[in-house]
């Protein structure tokens, strides 16, 4: 285990809707530049701990610490500029406006240029434009970037949507699901975009998959829950020899290969 310090830490965090115990009480730390997994069968809280972690809902019990500070009753928009960024397990992108537009309000709201009625000087317009080039380079969708987002495919919307959480340049990214309902070669794509993520801006990644080929080839720790609880936390090569991960996997194994 590295000694990075720790990134982000949730220790006793719950949240119910209604009777459902989504989250019930769970203790998870990532460390700096770790790429962190965070898998379980469907229902198991997943979605639901990273609305906690990302201020999309406020944990019923529990703290959340960001680089060391206390941010669980911090609103999503002030966690997102201290670094946190997101992507979602549904689309959250603007499906009739084309990419290069989809990142400009990205970019605009990390510049805070939303709140101004003036338009913005000619020196913000370049900073903008160089920001915009940048974004697409990383994710390479130059070639897409006056198409319409409803136009792309899925695997190219995903890395739009990747693009839109890395407008606001955070030190955290947290991907629900990057490769849901993704054919293998979209898969790779965004696998070595992820893995690019790590490599090359040095960010921390925690994300969420079904996908346990993508866990293994990325994840440095896997922690696995079921029924708003953590049952299994460590590195890949024991969390997913398991047999109690391997259990609630064995269909997941076949979607893999498909
Ligand atoms: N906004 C909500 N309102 C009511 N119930 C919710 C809400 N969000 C999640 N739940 C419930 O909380 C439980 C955990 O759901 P969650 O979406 O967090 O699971 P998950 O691990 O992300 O599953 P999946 O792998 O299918 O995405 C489920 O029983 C779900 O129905
Ligand atoms: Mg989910």
């Amino acid at each position: 285990m590295s000694a990075a310090p720790v990134i982000l830490e949730a220790t006793g965090v719950r949240l119910a809707f209604g009777g459902v115990r989504a989250v019930d009480g769970v203790d998870l730390r990532v460390r700096e530049r770790e790429i962190a997994a965070l898998i379980g069968p469907n229902g198991a809280g997943k979605t639901s701990l990273f609305n906690a972690l990302t201020g999309f809902f406020y944990p019923d019990a529990g703290t959340v610490r960001f680089r060391g500070e206390d941010v669980t009753r911090m609103p999503n928009w002030q966690r997102i500029s201290r670094g946190i960024g997101r992507t979602f397990q549904s689309p959250s992108i603007f499906p009739e406006m084309s990419v290069a537009q989809n990142l400009t309000i990205g970019i605009q709201s990390s510049f805070r240029l939303s709140l101004s009625l003036r338009p913005p000087s000619a020196g913000r317009r370049r900073e903008l434009e160089a920001r915009l080039v940048e974004l697409l380079g990383f994710v390479k969708l130059e070639r897409l970037r006056d198409r319409q987002v409803a136009e792309l495919s899925h695997g190219d919307q995903r890395l739009v949507e990747i693009a839109m959480s890395l407008s606001t340049s955070p030190k955290l990214i947290m991907l629900d699901e990057p490769t849901a309902g993704l054919a293998e070669a979209d898969t790779s794509r965004i696998l070595s975009i992820v893995r690019d993520l790590h490599d090359r801006l040095g960010l921390t990644v925690l994300f969420v998959e079904h996908n346990m080929r993508f866990v293994a080839a990325l994840a440095q720790t896997v922690t696995m829950m079921d029924r708003g609880r953590v049952l299994l936390d460590g590195p890949p090569s024991v969390v997913l020899k398991d047999p109690r991960a391997r259990d609630a996997y064995l269909g997941a194994e076949e979607s893999v290969r498909a």
